[in-house]
């Protein structure tokens, strides 16, 4: 007993806890980093929170972090336990990936994924073939708008969706259909529901989603898109043929084939919905977003668009498709690429996680199960480790002679045992879709818009706010 006071006594600082509400007052949840960056300055990188009687540490700048989920990686690699999402079908049995206990079923979907990824190949196209060929569908959507004023969102949201939907089901969508317009309004909707301080009380007293109706009318976006998902994957197993496997569901499904083993490993039916569903959720937005970021920087920054545009001309030309092998050949546009993720800040608190066992950290003790927050905006905006944190200077990733350089604190897909299964994939998708665009057309602000904003609005991401744009072709 004495032992464990003594270790208590070494727990990180923070605010003053108030009964039953605890730290929750302190925090804006329409924007935590921001809160967080004013705690980190009062009681220093790890600081604790309490949300009613949930305990949590905020780890921030570069050096806690990369600590934590790299040295430490086995002790910071759990998931907290998220009543919010009971009512999509995440249970004891199916957990998904994203949001699964570290273990034997997580490390095994997440060991299948990752190789059924780098092996597509599945089916007849590479994923490179895919993102290509849906990067030239997305050139041909922004030249009917000849010209015009119009909002790049639903175009860019509906190409990165549909990379995953081809990937994960086997179908794309044209982008006028209503069908697709509905579940990526759905699925907006769904990421909004989720920001803010009520779905945090559900989650630290889930007594309250017991009250009949609670979870369905606060997450009704979710339902839905669920829904929708249940659709998708019977339409599949309708057409299902063992011999041929064609998307990632049909790997899936091959795989609980295999019986018991891949039974306990996590391959069942329920975990076949959540899976994929995860894919989506993760996939798209994040990719979408960085992608309408990268828009907007090149509306504001018309020097920098011109100088990639320059390095496309040179070595891609006006015709032939990109490809991930001019990516070396390019460092400028490169580290616009990587500048965009940086200052761009996608998802600015990580996704939490949760201590395994008892640790220890620069001197502080955590104890297990204590919910842990990776302030990524702090590690991307550590002032000790970027020249200029708050600017878009793309020269943070070139070295003196111009040659691409990355440094050690580009952690937008996190890092350690729980970082994102979908970095290539994403990379991918931001190189081909970004050079592809500009390769085509120059992007202005209309001459009757304001100039756009460039802070965000937070819903678990951060993303611009609404602007419009003119594609001008080249
Ligand atoms: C997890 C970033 C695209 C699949 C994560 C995490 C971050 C992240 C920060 C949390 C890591 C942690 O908990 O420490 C991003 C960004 C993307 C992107 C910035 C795009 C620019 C994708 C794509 C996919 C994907 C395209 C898949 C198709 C996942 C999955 C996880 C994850 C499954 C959960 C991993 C686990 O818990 O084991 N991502 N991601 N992501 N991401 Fe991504």
């Amino acid at each position: 007993f004495m032992k464990r006071r003594k270790k208590w006594s070494h727990y990180p600082p923070g605010p003053v806890s108030l009964p039953f509400i605890g730290t929750m007052l302190y925090i804006d949840f329409r924007n935590p980093h921001l809160s967080f960056s004013q705690l980190q300055k009062k009681f220093g990188n790890i600081f604790s929170l309490q949300n009613c009687w949930t305990n949590l540490v905020v780890l921030n700048g570069y050096k806690t972090v990369k600590e934590a989920l790299v040295h430490r990686s086995e002790d910071f690699a759990d998931r907290p336990y998220v009543p919010i999402y009971e009512h999509m079908g995440y249970g004891e049995k199916s957990e998904g990936i994203i949001i699964a206990r570290y273990g034997h079923a997580w490390k095994e979907l997440r060991k299948f994924t990752l190789s059924t990824f780098r092996n597509f190949g599945m089916g007849k196209k590479s994923l490179e073939d895919r993102v290509t060929e849906e990067a030239g569908f997305l050139c041909s959507a922004v030249s009917s708008e000849k010209g015009r004023p119009f909002d790049l969102r639903f175009l860019v949201n509906n190409a990165v969706c549909n990379v995953i939907c081809t990937t994960v089901y086997g179908e794309r969508f044209d982008y006028g259909d209503e069908t697709f317009k509905k579940l990526i309004h759905l699925f907006e909707k769904s990421l909004n529901e989720e920001a803010g301080f009520l779905p945090q009380l559900l989650n630290v007293v889930p007594i309250l989603l017991r009250i009949p109706g609670v979870p369905q009318k606060v997450f009704r976006g979710q339902k839905a898109f669920m829904d929708f998902i249940d659709v998708l994957i019977n339409k599949h197993m309708e057409t299902w043929n063992p011999a041929y496997i064609r998307d990632f569901s049909d790997a899936f499904l091959k795989e609980m084939e295999k019986g018991k083993v891949a039974e306990e490993s996590g391959f069942n039916y329920n975990n076949l919905r959540l899976v994929t569903a995860d894919l989506f959720i993760a996939g798209s937005e994040t990719t979408s977003t960085t992608l309408r970021w990268a828009l907007l920087y090149m509306l504001l920054y018309q020097e920098i668009q011109s100088k990639v545009q320059a390095e496309i001309d040179k070595v891609i030309g006006r015709e032939r498709s990109p490809t991930m092998k001019d990516q070396v050949n390019m460092p400028y546009t490169s580290a616009v690429i990587h500048e965009v993720q940086r200052y761009g800040n996608v998802i600015p608190i990580g996704l939490p996680h949760m201590t395994y066992r008892d640790t220890e950290l620069q001197g502080f003790f955590i104890p297990k199960g204590t919910t842990i927050i990776i302030n990524l905006s702090s590690v991307l905006k550590d002032e000790a480790v970027w020249e200029k944190p708050n600017e878009f200077y793309p020269e943070h990733f070139l070295d003196a002679n111009g040659q691409f350089v990355k440094p050690e604190a580009f952690l937008p897909f996190s890092a350690g045992r729980r970082a994102c299964l979908g970095e290539q994939l994403a990379r991918m998708e931001l190189f081909i879709f970004f050079t592809t665009l500009l390769q085509k057309f120059t992007f202005v602000v209309p001459e009757d818009q304001p100039r756009p904003r460039e802070d965000g609005h937070f819903a678990l991401t951060s993303s611009p706010h609404p602007y419009l744009i003119q594609a001008v072709p080249r």
